[in-house]
Protein backbone atom coordinates (compact mmCIF):
# COMPACT_ATOMS: atom_id res chain seq x y z
CA UNK A 1 0.00 0.00 0.00
CA UNK A 2 1.01 3.48 -0.94
CA UNK A 3 0.09 6.43 0.82
CA UNK A 4 1.02 9.58 -0.46
CA UNK A 5 1.82 12.49 1.79
CA UNK A 6 -0.32 15.99 2.47
CA UNK A 7 1.25 19.24 0.48
CA UNK A 8 2.65 22.21 2.64
CA UNK A 9 0.87 24.97 2.95
CA UNK A 10 3.34 28.21 2.35
CA UNK A 11 4.37 29.44 5.68
CA UNK A 12 2.30 32.00 7.63
CA UNK A 13 5.15 33.97 8.68
CA UNK A 14 8.31 35.63 7.21
CA UNK A 15 12.00 34.74 7.56
CA UNK A 16 13.53 38.05 9.11
CA UNK A 17 14.77 40.65 6.08
CA UNK A 18 11.44 39.85 4.04
CA UNK A 19 8.72 41.74 3.67
CA UNK A 20 5.75 41.79 1.17
CA UNK A 21 6.12 44.79 -1.27
CA UNK A 22 2.65 45.94 -1.65
CA UNK A 23 1.24 44.84 -5.15
CA UNK A 24 -1.22 46.47 -7.30
CA UNK A 25 -2.62 43.08 -8.90
CA UNK A 26 -3.45 39.85 -6.89
CA UNK A 27 -3.28 36.58 -8.82
CA UNK A 28 -6.11 35.37 -10.42
CA UNK A 29 -6.13 32.19 -12.03
CA UNK A 30 -8.53 32.99 -14.31
CA UNK A 31 -6.64 36.02 -15.69
CA UNK A 32 -3.33 35.26 -15.29
CA UNK A 33 -2.92 31.48 -16.36
CA UNK A 34 -3.15 29.78 -19.73
CA UNK A 35 -2.60 25.84 -19.36
CA UNK A 36 -1.76 24.48 -22.63
CA UNK A 37 0.16 21.21 -22.06
CA UNK A 38 3.39 19.99 -24.61
CA UNK A 39 3.25 18.03 -28.00
CA UNK A 40 5.81 15.80 -26.83
CA UNK A 41 7.66 14.48 -23.93
CA UNK A 42 10.80 12.77 -23.84
CA UNK A 43 11.17 9.55 -20.75
CA UNK A 44 14.47 8.81 -18.91
CA UNK A 45 14.99 6.29 -21.07
CA UNK A 46 15.40 8.18 -24.51
CA UNK A 47 18.07 10.26 -22.49
CA UNK A 48 20.10 6.36 -22.11
CA UNK A 49 19.22 6.03 -18.74
CA UNK A 50 18.24 2.49 -17.35
CA UNK A 51 16.28 0.56 -15.34
CA UNK A 52 18.20 0.48 -12.10
CA UNK A 53 18.49 4.31 -12.35
CA UNK A 54 14.99 4.95 -13.42
CA UNK A 55 13.41 2.70 -10.43
CA UNK A 56 15.16 4.88 -8.08
CA UNK A 57 13.28 8.20 -9.58
CA UNK A 58 10.11 9.92 -8.90
CA UNK A 59 9.22 9.14 -12.42
CA UNK A 60 10.16 7.98 -15.39
CA UNK A 61 9.27 11.56 -17.19
CA UNK A 62 12.39 13.72 -18.54
CA UNK A 63 11.38 16.59 -20.45
CA UNK A 64 8.83 18.33 -22.25
CA UNK A 65 8.43 20.49 -25.18
CA UNK A 66 6.68 23.37 -24.49
CA UNK A 67 3.59 24.15 -22.38
CA UNK A 68 1.77 27.44 -22.13
CA UNK A 69 1.36 28.86 -18.46
CA UNK A 70 0.92 32.38 -18.44
CA UNK A 71 -1.59 34.19 -20.10
CA UNK A 72 -0.24 37.54 -22.22
CA UNK A 73 -1.79 39.60 -19.31
CA UNK A 74 -0.14 37.31 -16.61
CA UNK A 75 3.10 37.62 -18.45
CA UNK A 76 2.74 41.43 -17.86
CA UNK A 77 2.21 41.49 -14.38
CA UNK A 78 5.11 38.73 -13.50
CA UNK A 79 6.98 40.47 -15.94
CA UNK A 80 6.74 43.92 -13.36
CA UNK A 81 6.73 41.74 -10.70
CA UNK A 82 10.56 40.03 -11.75
CA UNK A 83 11.35 43.33 -12.51
CA UNK A 84 10.69 44.90 -9.16
CA UNK A 85 12.56 42.24 -7.69
CA UNK A 86 15.46 42.50 -9.61
CA UNK A 87 17.47 44.98 -7.01
CA UNK A 88 17.39 41.70 -4.57
CA UNK A 89 19.70 39.64 -7.57
CA UNK A 90 22.44 37.90 -5.89
CA UNK A 91 25.24 35.93 -7.90
CA UNK A 92 26.83 32.28 -7.74
CA UNK A 93 29.50 30.45 -9.48
CA UNK A 94 26.75 29.91 -12.21
CA UNK A 95 24.82 32.27 -12.88
CA UNK A 96 25.12 36.24 -12.36
CA UNK A 97 22.13 37.19 -11.47
CA UNK A 98 19.58 35.78 -9.96
CA UNK A 99 16.76 36.32 -7.04
CA UNK A 100 15.73 33.65 -4.79
CA UNK A 101 13.12 33.80 -1.89
CA UNK A 102 10.88 35.94 -3.90
CA UNK A 103 7.59 33.98 -3.12
CA UNK A 104 8.80 35.92 0.29
CA UNK A 105 8.41 39.21 -1.03
CA UNK A 106 6.12 39.24 -3.88
CA UNK A 107 2.24 38.27 -2.80
CA UNK A 108 1.38 37.54 -6.73
CA UNK A 109 4.65 35.36 -7.48
CA UNK A 110 4.25 33.65 -4.43
CA UNK A 111 0.58 32.79 -5.28
CA UNK A 112 1.25 32.07 -9.00
CA UNK A 113 3.94 29.33 -7.68
CA UNK A 114 1.62 27.94 -5.23
CA UNK A 115 -1.21 28.12 -7.79
CA UNK A 116 -3.11 25.09 -7.28
CA UNK A 117 -4.49 25.05 -11.24
CA UNK A 118 -0.79 24.75 -12.14
CA UNK A 119 0.27 22.22 -9.90
CA UNK A 120 -2.41 19.54 -10.87
CA UNK A 121 -1.76 20.50 -14.79
CA UNK A 122 2.08 19.46 -14.34
CA UNK A 123 1.23 16.54 -11.82
CA UNK A 124 -0.41 15.27 -15.31
CA UNK A 125 3.03 15.60 -17.31
CA UNK A 126 5.09 14.48 -14.76
CA UNK A 127 2.75 11.59 -14.26
CA UNK A 128 3.04 11.92 -10.95
CA UNK A 129 1.21 13.76 -8.10
CA UNK A 130 3.23 16.75 -7.25
CA UNK A 131 2.79 19.54 -4.53
CA UNK A 132 4.77 23.14 -4.54
CA UNK A 133 8.18 22.50 -3.31
CA UNK A 134 8.41 22.61 0.39
CA UNK A 135 11.69 24.96 0.02
CA UNK A 136 10.11 28.42 -0.33
CA UNK A 137 13.58 29.30 -1.85
CA UNK A 138 12.57 26.73 -4.64
CA UNK A 139 9.72 28.32 -5.59
CA UNK A 140 9.57 31.69 -7.70
CA UNK A 141 13.58 31.67 -8.27
CA UNK A 142 14.82 34.37 -11.33
CA UNK A 143 17.18 34.90 -13.51
CA UNK A 144 18.12 37.55 -15.45
CA UNK A 145 20.94 38.02 -18.23
CA UNK A 146 24.26 38.66 -16.85
CA UNK A 147 26.03 41.98 -17.12
CA UNK A 148 29.32 40.43 -19.21
CA UNK A 149 27.75 39.20 -22.05
CA UNK A 150 31.19 36.66 -22.47
CA UNK A 151 29.31 34.57 -19.40
CA UNK A 152 26.64 31.54 -20.44
CA UNK A 153 23.27 32.69 -18.78
CA UNK A 154 23.68 30.00 -16.75
CA UNK A 155 26.56 27.05 -17.21
CA UNK A 156 25.57 23.15 -18.23
CA UNK A 157 24.50 21.83 -14.91
CA UNK A 158 21.37 19.34 -13.51
CA UNK A 159 18.80 21.03 -10.49
CA UNK A 160 19.30 21.02 -6.62
CA UNK A 161 16.09 19.62 -6.87
CA UNK A 162 13.95 17.12 -8.56
CA UNK A 163 11.11 18.56 -10.83
CA UNK A 164 10.55 21.79 -11.64
CA UNK A 165 9.97 23.91 -15.31
CA UNK A 166 11.72 27.01 -16.53
CA UNK A 167 9.57 29.83 -17.68
CA UNK A 168 10.30 32.15 -20.46
CA UNK A 169 8.99 35.88 -18.72
CA UNK A 170 11.00 38.03 -22.13
CA UNK A 171 9.68 37.49 -25.33
CA UNK A 172 12.06 34.96 -26.51
CA UNK A 173 11.48 35.76 -30.43
CA UNK A 174 13.21 39.14 -29.35
CA UNK A 175 16.51 37.57 -28.08
CA UNK A 176 19.70 36.88 -30.17
CA UNK A 177 21.47 33.64 -28.49
CA UNK A 178 20.53 32.76 -24.28
CA UNK A 179 18.83 29.85 -25.82
CA UNK A 180 18.07 27.09 -23.22
CA UNK A 181 19.23 23.55 -23.82
CA UNK A 182 19.39 20.16 -22.36
CA UNK A 183 21.42 17.68 -23.15
CA UNK A 184 20.37 14.36 -25.12
CA UNK A 185 22.53 12.09 -22.70
CA UNK A 186 22.96 10.93 -18.86
CA UNK A 187 24.64 12.78 -16.34
CA UNK A 188 27.86 10.56 -16.48
CA UNK A 189 28.05 11.04 -19.51
CA UNK A 190 27.86 14.53 -19.08
CA UNK A 191 30.61 13.99 -16.34
CA UNK A 192 32.96 12.07 -18.62
CA UNK A 193 32.46 14.80 -21.59
CA UNK A 194 33.75 17.28 -18.43
CA UNK A 195 36.48 15.18 -17.24
CA UNK A 196 38.23 14.53 -20.30
CA UNK A 197 38.17 18.58 -20.64
CA UNK A 198 35.49 17.95 -24.01
CA UNK A 199 32.74 20.56 -24.30
CA UNK A 200 29.43 19.05 -24.50
CA UNK A 201 28.86 17.97 -28.90
CA UNK A 202 26.44 20.36 -30.10
CA UNK A 203 24.67 17.57 -31.69
CA UNK A 204 23.71 16.27 -29.00
CA UNK A 205 22.05 19.74 -27.54
CA UNK A 206 19.00 20.62 -28.08
CA UNK A 207 17.07 23.73 -27.57
CA UNK A 208 13.52 23.21 -27.59
CA UNK A 209 11.14 25.90 -29.21
CA UNK A 210 9.21 28.55 -27.10
CA UNK A 211 6.85 30.24 -29.08
CA UNK A 212 6.94 32.99 -26.91
CA UNK A 213 6.75 34.69 -23.53
CA UNK A 214 4.45 32.65 -20.58
CA UNK A 215 5.76 28.82 -22.07
CA UNK A 216 7.94 27.15 -20.52
CA UNK A 217 9.73 23.55 -20.37
CA UNK A 218 8.74 20.83 -17.63
CA UNK A 219 12.21 19.21 -16.40
CA UNK A 220 13.42 16.28 -14.39
CA UNK A 221 15.86 18.95 -12.98
CA UNK A 222 18.58 16.49 -11.44
CA UNK A 223 18.20 14.22 -14.17
CA UNK A 224 18.43 16.00 -17.26
CA UNK A 225 21.15 18.06 -17.65
CA UNK A 226 20.98 21.92 -19.12
CA UNK A 227 22.20 25.24 -19.51
CA UNK A 228 20.88 28.53 -21.03
CA UNK A 229 24.07 29.64 -24.19
CA UNK A 230 25.40 33.11 -23.76
CA UNK A 231 23.62 36.25 -25.35
CA UNK A 232 25.40 37.38 -28.37
CA UNK A 233 23.52 40.87 -28.20
CA UNK A 234 22.52 42.86 -25.01
CA UNK A 235 18.75 42.23 -24.01
CA UNK A 236 16.32 41.27 -20.90
CA UNK A 237 16.19 37.92 -20.53
CA UNK A 238 14.01 36.98 -17.31
CA UNK A 239 12.82 33.18 -16.66
CA UNK A 240 11.29 31.90 -13.81
CA UNK A 241 12.23 28.25 -12.22
CA UNK A 242 9.67 26.88 -9.97
CA UNK A 243 10.03 23.38 -7.87
CA UNK A 244 7.89 20.47 -6.90
CA UNK A 245 7.88 17.77 -5.08
CA UNK A 246 6.85 14.23 -5.17
CA UNK A 247 4.06 13.74 -2.94
CA UNK A 248 5.05 10.03 -2.57
CA UNK A 249 7.94 10.64 0.04
CA UNK A 250 9.16 6.68 0.01
CA UNK A 251 11.19 7.51 -3.48
CA UNK A 252 14.71 8.66 -2.47
CA UNK A 253 14.89 12.75 -1.86
CA UNK A 254 17.19 14.02 -4.55
CA UNK A 255 17.15 17.74 -2.98
CA UNK A 256 20.77 18.83 -2.62
CA UNK A 257 21.78 20.75 0.65
CA UNK A 258 25.56 21.40 0.86
CA UNK A 259 25.05 23.69 -3.06
CA UNK A 260 22.79 25.98 -1.66
CA UNK A 261 24.67 26.84 1.36
CA UNK A 262 26.91 28.93 -1.09
CA UNK A 263 24.07 31.20 -2.24
CA UNK A 264 20.84 31.15 0.08
CA UNK A 265 21.08 32.77 3.69
CA UNK A 266 21.46 30.03 6.69
CA UNK A 267 18.60 31.74 8.39
CA UNK A 268 16.03 30.81 5.67
CA UNK A 269 17.90 27.81 4.19
CA UNK A 270 18.43 25.63 7.48
CA UNK A 271 14.89 26.20 8.54
CA UNK A 272 13.73 25.82 5.32
CA UNK A 273 15.84 21.97 5.50
CA UNK A 274 14.40 21.19 8.76
CA UNK A 275 10.80 21.99 7.12
CA UNK A 276 11.68 19.90 4.13
CA UNK A 277 12.93 16.72 5.63
CA UNK A 278 10.80 16.96 8.97
CA UNK A 279 7.66 16.68 6.16
CA UNK A 280 9.23 14.00 4.33
CA UNK A 281 9.36 11.98 7.62
CA UNK A 282 6.14 12.56 8.16
CA UNK A 283 5.25 11.11 5.13
CA UNK A 284 7.51 7.95 6.19
CA UNK A 285 5.76 7.64 9.37
CA UNK A 286 2.12 7.43 7.82
CA UNK A 287 3.57 4.46 6.32
CA UNK A 288 5.07 2.81 8.99
CA UNK A 289 1.93 3.44 10.98
CA UNK A 290 -0.37 1.77 8.10
CA UNK A 291 1.97 -1.30 7.63
CA UNK A 292 3.93 -2.50 10.39
CA UNK A 293 4.01 -5.77 10.35
CA UNK A 294 2.90 -7.68 13.51
CA UNK A 295 6.56 -9.55 14.52
CA UNK A 296 8.07 -10.22 17.46
CA UNK A 297 11.75 -9.92 15.09
CA UNK A 298 13.52 -6.23 17.14
CA UNK A 299 15.72 -5.86 13.47
CA UNK A 300 12.56 -5.64 11.71
CA UNK A 301 10.51 -3.27 13.60
CA UNK A 302 14.11 -1.14 14.37
CA UNK A 303 14.93 -1.03 10.86
CA UNK A 304 11.65 0.54 9.78
CA UNK A 305 11.70 3.26 12.29
CA UNK A 306 15.38 4.15 11.38
CA UNK A 307 14.22 4.54 8.26
CA UNK A 308 10.86 6.64 9.08
CA UNK A 309 13.47 9.34 10.74
CA UNK A 310 16.62 9.17 8.46
CA UNK A 311 15.66 11.98 6.61
CA UNK A 312 15.65 13.88 10.01
CA UNK A 313 18.75 12.73 10.92
CA UNK A 314 20.41 13.74 7.40
CA UNK A 315 19.19 17.14 8.28
CA UNK A 316 20.68 17.08 11.95
CA UNK A 317 24.02 16.60 10.09
CA UNK A 318 24.15 18.75 7.06
CA UNK A 319 23.17 21.81 9.08
CA UNK A 320 26.09 20.97 11.53
CA UNK A 321 28.30 19.60 9.02
CA UNK A 322 31.43 22.04 8.45
CA UNK A 323 30.56 23.30 4.66
CA UNK A 324 33.96 25.02 4.03
CA UNK A 325 34.17 22.44 1.29
CA UNK A 326 31.14 23.14 -0.29
CA UNK A 327 31.60 23.37 -4.30
CA UNK A 328 28.75 23.53 -6.25
CA UNK A 329 28.23 20.96 -9.45
CA UNK A 330 28.50 21.97 -12.75
CA UNK A 331 30.41 21.40 -16.15
CA UNK A 332 30.93 24.63 -17.28
CA UNK A 333 29.78 26.82 -20.21
FE1 LIG B 1 18.59 24.34 -13.84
Amino acid sequence: MQSLNSPLPFPDRLPDGYHYQGEPVKFDPVRHLQLEPPESVLRLDDLGYGPDQIKNCSTDFAVSSAVRLLSDEGVEVMLDVARSLKKYAVNCERIENMVRGGTYQSEFLRDFCMSREVTEFLGEIFKTPVAPHTMPLHLGHLNFAPDDLDRAVDKWHYDTLGLDYVLMLSDPTELQGGDFQYFLGTRDEAQEFSDKGIPIPEERAVSPNFPGAGYAIVLHGNMVVHRTTRLTQRAERITLVNGYVPLNSQVEDVCRFSDLTLVDPHHVLFAEWARHKAWLSVGKLHQLIETIPYTDDRQIITEHLKRAIADIETAIDDINEDKDNASMIHYGD
